[in-house]
């Protein structure tokens, strides 16, 4: 749940849709409930919206709601890498893995979907269907393709979310955010380390040359990352105590403390070891 929002200022409002979900029921519904019997097993009836202030259920609607769209686009990502991955002829037991990635990314968007909707219901979010990921470029080998897309989603996104993640986990004081973040946080710890294992996979098969593509790609997909944090950094208004908070939001310092060593020590740091000459950004 770690890609950037982009924003829908910056586009024309003709071609934005409303960030919208349903259900479709009966047998697709019981047979996903099967597959995935966590999402109901929620204390979903323990939590009262009504003991929390106006302001502090506004801003936990939006959170939640924008939670859910990241979670939607890590879903569409992560179905492009398994493209990619088979297209490069990756190991088998690689990708095998990696197919339940998708369906934990939409489990995780119900979970964040379903939170906004007990808080209130879900804030407005407009959008443009056809840009929630940016494809490879075309000419680039099937294997740099997948490379580039692992990187960017997995080496990078991914890897630095899993500490953030667990930080919200810890600050969450009611049981409802607690369970939904606890679920998000075991899933992502498998996704956030996938992204070494292709590499080691990969980097062999590769040139010192494209290996420096490859920290261009980290690049690309840290610097709207570090955009966000120097924007929570520079304007963001005091986050409530996580004490009186549905959702335990941790305060912007200790965030962004946790931001940038995760950063250090989950992308920066596993890439460079492996010879990809990632930037300090
Ligand atoms: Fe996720
Ligand atoms: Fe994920």
């Amino acid at each position: 749940m770690s890609l950037v929002i982009p924003k829908p200022a910056e586009w024309p409002t003709d071609e934005l849709e409303p960030f919208e979900l349903e259900l479709f029921g009966e047998g697709p519904e019981r047979r996903y409930r099967r597959m995935r019997p966590e999402v109901e097993a929620m204390p979903w009836d323990d939590f009262d919206a009504s003991v929390y202030e106006e302001d502090v259920l506004l801003m936990a609607r939006g959170a939640w709601t924008r939670a859910a769209f990241q979670e939607h686009r890590t879903a569409a990502a992560t179905l492009l890498s398994l493209r990619a991955m088979v297209e490069a002829r990756a190991p088998l037991d690689l990708i095998g893995f990696a197919t339940r990635f998708p369906q934990d990314e939409l489990v995780h968007v119900e979970l964040c979907a379903r939170m906004a909707g007990a808080l209130g219901g879900g804030t407005n979010i407009l959008h443009r269907p056809q840009e929630l990921i940016r494809d490879p470029l075309s000419s680039l080998s099937p294997l740099m393709r997948a490379a580039d897309i692992v990187v960017r989603l997995y080496c990078v996104g991914e890897a630095v979310s899993i500490p953030l993640l667990r930080g919200a986990w810890h600050a969450a004081k009611h049981p409802l955010p607690k369970a939904i973040l606890g679920t998000i946080v075991r899933d992502e710890a498998a996704h956030g380390t996938f992204g070494f294992w292709f590499l080691d996979w990969a980097l062999p098969l590769l040139s010192p040359g494209e290996r420096a593509e490859l920290a261009n790609s980290a690049e690309r997909a840290i610097a709207p990352i570090e955009q966000l944090w120097h924007e929570i950094a520079q304007g963001a208004a005091p986050q409530p105590d996580s004490e009186a908070h549905p959702l335990g939001w941790m305060h912007s310092d200790t965030y962004l403390e946790m931001a940038h060593a995760a950063m250090q020590s989950q992308v920066l740091t596993p890439l460079r070891d492996r010879a990809i000459p990632v930037r300090s950004l």
